[in-house]
């Protein structure tokens, strides 16, 4: 309580002072103004986008990045934002290789009465500073040592059926969320976030029936048809997302963007500062997975068009907007 007494006595003297000293070298009063509301004040009130130190992500001036990137499209299907607009639904049934005769707003419904439907990770502001590592699963992180480094950010986002275990030092042991899909599903303990990929609409009904009655035991091939993973965790990437990574970033008319490249973007539209590992070759030139071994010839990516993706990740690295660890 005293000090604060004393502390305006002198923020009063202090601001005397100031105004007395400007008084008797005739500073104009324009100029009085302009300093302060240049500096001083400026550097009093001015909010930052993000309370991250380096830089805030969503909040780049960058011109390559803001012609790409969309805020306004949330990576997370909710309740509230599940319709679909006619283009995206006719393009998404293109990648169904079944001809499927649900219906769309039943599927969410059901959906939605097995998981939370609440909209995440809208919490971007001036108080947020959150670290992601995206971990993709590159041979490249084999000898790496990137272990306590990736588990080092409030987000460790791992793919598909990636193994931690016995790979810790090398990948870390932390896993905050992992995303799949259907036919690459592995059971989770239950603090992991599980992303389900629906790239087509049996995918959702398979995770709505996966965590309920069982039902759906075949997509493409044979799935798990009971998945262990704590329900109030599991989120649905959007398909309107899906969309707007292929065609905004990616120019692609058909196919989709690979797992690992729809994760980097998911990161990059809920973090503050994205970290990267494990995408891209090794330094021999080989592709493969850190939990494989090392093929005696080596692989080329298949559908997935792995070149552009990889340019842009490098574009991204380059504009400091990521950090990219290249690995071994
Ligand atoms: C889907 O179901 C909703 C009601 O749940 C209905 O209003 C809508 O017409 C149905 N759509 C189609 C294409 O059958
Ligand atoms: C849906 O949006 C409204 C207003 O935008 C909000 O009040 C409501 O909480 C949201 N519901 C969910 C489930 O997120
Ligand atoms: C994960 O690794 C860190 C060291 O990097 C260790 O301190 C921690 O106990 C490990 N946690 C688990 C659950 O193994
Ligand atoms: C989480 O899982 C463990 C074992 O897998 C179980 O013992 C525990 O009760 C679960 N906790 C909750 C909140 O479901």
């Amino acid at each position: 309580m005293r000090y604060w007494k004393y502390m305006k006595i002198i923020f009063l003297v202090l601001l005397s002072a100031i105004i007395v000293t400007l008084t008797v070298q005739k500073v104009p009063y324009d100029q009085f103004k302009y300093l302060m509301n240049n500096s001083l004040v400026e550097h009093l009130l001015h909010e930052e986008p993000c309370a991250c130190g380096k830089h805030c992500l969503a909040a780049s001036d960058d011109n390559w990045f803001s012609e790409r990137f969309r805020d306004h499209v949330h990576p997370l299907l909710s309740l509230n934002n599940s319709v679909l607009s006619d283009n995206i639904f006719n393009w998404w049934k293109t990648l169904q290789s079944t001809k499927s005769k649900a219906n769309y707003s039943q599927v969410i419904q059901k959906l939605f009465s097995v998981i939370p439907g609440e909209d995440r990770y809208r919490d971007v502001g001036p108080s947020r500073c959150r670290t992601c590592a995206v971990v993709g699963n590159s041979g490249n992180l084999v000898g790496s040592f990137y272990g306590p480094l990736i588990d080092n950010h409030d987000f460790v986002m791992r793919m598909n059926k990636a193994p931690v275990e016995g790979y810790e030092k090398d990948v870390g042991n932390k896993t905050t969320h992992r995303f799949f899909y259907p036919e690459s599903a592995i059971h989770l303990d239950n603090n992991t976030h599980l992303v389900v990929l629906p790239f087509k609409l049996l995918d959702i009904q398979w995770i709505t029936s996966a965590l309920s009655d069982g039902s759906v035991k075949r997509t493409r091939f044979k799935v798990i048809d009971k998945l262990q993973t704590n329900k109030d965790m599991v989120m649905i990437m959007h398909p309107a997302f899906i969309y707007y990574v292929r065609t905004t970033w990616l120019h692609l008319r058909r196919s989709y963007p690979s797992t690992g490249f729809l994760v980097l973007m998911f990161a990059l539209h809920i973090c503050d500062e994205v970290s990267v590992f494990g995408f891209g070759a090794n330094t021999k030139g080989a592709w493969h997975h850190y939990f494989e071994e090392m093929p005696k010839k080596f692989r080329r990516t298949g559908k997935h068009p792995g070149g552009l993706e990889h340019q842009i990740i490098l574009e991204l690295q380059k504009r400091n907007l990521i950090d990219l660890y290249a690995g071994w």
